[in-house]
């Protein structure tokens, strides 16, 4: 993608302060985006903002809850005070997982995942598509969430995570067909097994057993799903609406 391709948006990315929400701040950034990185780890969400390279002076970090809509509520006033316009560009990357069999799963980690991964992701796609709409700025505006490869295929030990990631999915391409007459569009970045915080618990034997299922033959990297989200928060995406883009490296799950 062009250099400056994102001159004068403002990217609100959740999750930011680690993984692939700290890659794709980078990536819009790299394209001339100013950045919000929002995380419930303030100081990781600040980090990441020190993190950047070029002019900074345009971002900023901010702590926020997603699955708490007082605290979401609490960061658009704030943003509204440092910035002249709503973010246009707002990626959901927030998420969380509480792995167990189903038979031993217990519900509040059921409600936890399901919380943080999916109603997260409804509550910041509400308030930041009212924000646009009361500007009057929504159009051209884009969102992306982040679902994933095992919310399409299920996965062992993980009912709650698949089940939120399947219903973001469906929550993306209900958000594409409600918002579009807004000019908003709304896509999910489906990734496979990616190297994060998140899969670093991952035990050896599992990730080799994963790994022979890949057809690149590895796990990706959080920048090679940044790539893809940035390119669908860009112009450059202007006729992909209410789709679902799996990143896997060829997975055969
Ligand atoms: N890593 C993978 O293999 C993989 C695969 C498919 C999908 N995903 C999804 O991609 C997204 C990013 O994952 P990652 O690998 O970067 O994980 P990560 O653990 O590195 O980052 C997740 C970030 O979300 C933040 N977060 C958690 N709960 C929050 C909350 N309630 N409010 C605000 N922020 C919160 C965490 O503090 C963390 O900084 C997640 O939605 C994840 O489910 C990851």
């Amino acid at each position: 993608m062009a250099i400056g391709s994102l001159a004068g948006r403002i990217a609100l990315v959740t999750g930011a302060g680690s993984g692939i929400g700290r890659a794709t701040c980078a990536a819009l950034s790299r394209e001339g985006a100013s950045i919000i990185a929002a995380d419930k780890v303030g100081k990781n969400a600040k980090l990441t903002i020190q993190s950047l390279k070029g002019d900074v002076a345009q971002n900023i970090s901010v702590e926020v809850d997603v699955k708490d809509s007082s605290s979401i509520q609490r960061m658009f006033g704030e943003l509204k005070k440092c910035f002249p316009k709503p973010p246009s560009i707002i990626v959901n990357s927030a998420g969380i997982t509480r792995d167990a069999f189903l038979l031993k799963m217990e519900e509040s980690h059921f409600d936890d995942v399901i919380n943080v991964n999916l109603k997260g992701t409804f509550l910041i796609i509400q308030a930041a598509a009212q924000a646009l709409i009361d500007a009057n700025t929504s159009h051209g505006a884009s969102i992306v969430n982040i679902a994933s490869i095992v919310g399409v295929h299920g996965n062992i030990g993980q009912a709650n995570y698949s089940a939120s990631k399947a219903g973001v999915e469906a929550l993306t391409k209900t958000a594409a067909k409600e918002l579009s007459k807004f000019g908003i569009r709304c896509n999910a970045v489906v990734p496979g097994f990616i190297e994060s915080p998140m899969t670093d618990a991952v035990p050896v034997k599992v990730k080799e057993m994963v790994q022979a299922q890949i057809m690149v033959g590895r796990f990706g990297k959080p920048e090679e799903i940044a790539e893809v989200i940035t390119f669908l928060a860009s112009s450059r995406s202007s006729y992909i609406n209410g789709t679902c883009i799996e990143v896997t490296g060829g997975c055969r799950l």
